[in-house]
């Protein structure tokens, strides 16, 4: 099978190819990636020699670029993980998150129905549907807080859009939140795990003695995504989620407990503008399809937390991005 995987330098677009490469010997895969400052070469260096790898780099939101790759590639499949991800940089600066994650997504659907592409696998985020009390179905109304997660709602939408004005081949996803090797340093557990190793302190935003996300691990996501390759009904949405939920405190004291940091490293500080207090997802869809989270969240954390230790040479010169530093000093101050 020919994959055409969007933002295959980033976090999970690169563990999605890595899990790919290695389960399915005949499968080969073009990583389309326009490498922003998330997207990372590094992050797939023991593959690229791998004849059956290739890269370009280019931006989705580039309509003839994508055309010219599809219509050179002829995929059978095209699976989209490229977006601008963050949402502290999306309070800061929303635009580059309108472009990619709406425009970009639109680009890839006029491909995918000109060049009559057999499958695309949108894969989007549980924040669609807004900081819920309860758990999210699929049928949940879309209720974004953030410009990261009215993007991504955007772009979700022109995907059923196309599903159902011109019956394009989509599937859509939601997930809760990754981590796991790979993860750029400004998410909760990467930033945490990172500054505890560099002896900084963690900021914590007010409020997150309440704050709940739902994790999931690289690796039972990368499952998921390949379980609904194969198994996923065209036209349909599935919520991707690991049933782990927990307060950013809980998380933060497991992390300061396995590095041996006291609870004085915390640093509490302002809360995000639109803070969601929780996201949570019913994944029973995926389930009945025969798919199930192998990994508790404590022993991926411990994973996790042993990867970033033995690769400081990875991590350490991400930390010293301008933004992160300019974030972190001016935005999270109180
Ligand atoms: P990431 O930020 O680590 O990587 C994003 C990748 O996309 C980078 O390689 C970047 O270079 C590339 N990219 C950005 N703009 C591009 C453009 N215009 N054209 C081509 N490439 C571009 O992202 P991630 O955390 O791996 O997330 C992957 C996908 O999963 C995203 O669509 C995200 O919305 C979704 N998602 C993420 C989470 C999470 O917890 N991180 C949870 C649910 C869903
Ligand atoms: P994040 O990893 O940014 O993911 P998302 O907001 O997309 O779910 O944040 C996870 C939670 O951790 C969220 O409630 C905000 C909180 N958080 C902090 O308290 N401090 C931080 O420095 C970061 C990055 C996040």
């Amino acid at each position: 099978m020919k994959l055409f995987i969007t933002g295959g330098a980033g976090f999970m677009g690169s563990n999605f190819i890595r899990f790919m490469l290695e389960k399915y010997p005949q499968y080969e895969i073009l990583n389309f990636d326009k490498l922003t400052y998330a997207g990372n070469l590094e992050n797939l260096r023991d593959i690229e020699d791998n004849p059956r790898y290739h890269f370009i780099q280019g931006d989705i939101a580039d309509e003839n670029a994508v055309n010219t790759a599809v219509a050179q590639y002829k995929p059978e499949v095209i699976i989209n993980y490229a977006a601008e991800t963050h949402v502290d940089r999306s309070i800061m600066a929303p635009k580059d998150f309108l472009i990619t994650d709406v425009i970009g997504t639109y680009a890839l659907l006029e491909a995918v129905r000109a060049h009559q592409v057999p499958k695309f696998i949108q894969i989007s985020t549980d924040e669609v549907y807004g900081g819920n009390q309860h758990k999210s179905t699929e049928e949940t109304r879309f209720d974004p807080s953030s410009p990261y997660s009215a993007s991504k709602a955007g772009g979700d939408l022109m995907v059923q859009a196309y599903w159902k004005t011109y019956r394009t081949p989509v599937m859509r996803t939601h997930s809760c939140n990754f981590f796991g090797p790979f993860q750029y340093p400004e998410k909760i557990i990467p930033l945490f795990v990172t500054n505890l190793l560099e002896g900084k302190k963690v900021p914590l935003y007010k409020g997150g003695e309440h704050n709940v996300r739902e994790f999931i691990y690289t690796e039972d996501h990368c499952r998921a995504i390949d379980h609904l390759l194969h198994y996923g009904e065209l036209g349909e949405v599935y919520n991707i989620s690991s049933g782990d939920e927990i307060k950013n405190i809980e998380v933060t004291k497991k992390i300061l407990h396995t590095l041996n940091a006291s609870e004085e490293m915390i640093e509490w500080v302002a809360d995000r503008p639109g803070h969601d207090q929780r996201y949570s997802l019913d994944s029973s869809k995926i389930r009945e399809l025969g798919w199930e989270p192998q990994w508790s969240f404590d022993e991926a954390l411990l994973e996790t937390i042993r990867w970033y230790q033995a690769h400081e040479d990875w991590w350490r010169p991400l930390k010293n991005g301008q933004f992160l530093e300019y974030y972190q000093k001016q935005y999270k101050k109180e």
